[in-house]
């Protein structure tokens, strides 16, 4: 596997893993979906237990969003067979998501998932476990987005929607999303759309500076069926 940094825009590197719903080629995984692909620094500890059960009770709205969600940890596949009990117990939830076992940190490595800093994040043997890590990858298989949060911070589920959301958003018009956006709200037109253009595409926009221009999101059309 490379060991160039993956960046926006870089290739989801392929592997072949077991996961607690069997093996998978990943890059066979991702097929025509899109992808969050996490990482939890360890199974049976508290934080990643109330992640991965919210992670579970937000899946179906990824779901209709055209994602498919996939977890891992430097654990074995046993050890999360046993865990997600106690999620599915602890949270109410049903985790039905495949968790990669990958205790020899063949894919941590891969995605630079290990933690560097928290001497506290390790293994009996003192080797680094990983932080908690997101991808978000297309179907081209294209990395869309890079968040590393510290084993002490349990990440906020809704955000990693709202991204999606943004980025399916952004692929379909030619937008980008103002901060704090969520769906619904009004978007931003592109800078490399000119006005006469905009006035195009978008209607109802408004220019607030030459650079700011708002507007809403084009109405679906309606299908016949
Ligand atoms: C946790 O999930 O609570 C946790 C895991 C590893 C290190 C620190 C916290």
């Amino acid at each position: 596997m490379s060991s160039t940094p993956l960046r926006l825009g870089s290739v989801a590197p392929n592997f072949k893993a077991e996961t607690t719903k069997g093996p998978i080629d990943f890059h066979e995984f991702i097929g025509d979906n899109w992808v969050v692909l996490f990482s939890h620094p360890e199974d049976y500890t508290p934080v990643c237990t109330t992640e991965l059960g919210a992670f579970a009770k937000l899946e179906p709205e990824f779901t209709k969003r055209g994602v498919k969600l996939i977890g891992l940890s430097a654990n074995t596949v046993d050890s999360h067979d046993g865990w997600i009990k106690d999620i599915d117990e602890v949270t109410g939830s049903k985790v039905a998501f495949p968790i990669i076992g990958d205790k020899e940190r063949q894919v941590a490595l891969a995605y630079d998932m290990i933690d560097h800093q928290d001497a506290t994040n390790v293994d009996s043997k003192g080797i680094a476990f990983t932080i908690r890590s997101v991808f978000i990858i297309d179907p081209k298989k294209t990395i869309r987005l890079i968040l590393s949060y510290p084993a002490s911070t349990g990440r906020n589920t809704a955000e990693v929607l709202r991204v999606v959301d943004s980025l399916q958003t952004g692929d379909k018009h030619r937008i980008t999303t103002p901060i704090n956006w969520i769906p619904g709200d009004d978007v931003i037109v592109h800078p490399s759309v000119n006005n006469d253009l905009a006035k195009e595409l978008f209607p109802e926009f408004r220019i607030v500076k030459p650079y700011l221009r708002f507007t809403p999101l084009p109405k679906e059309k309606a299908t016949v069926a």
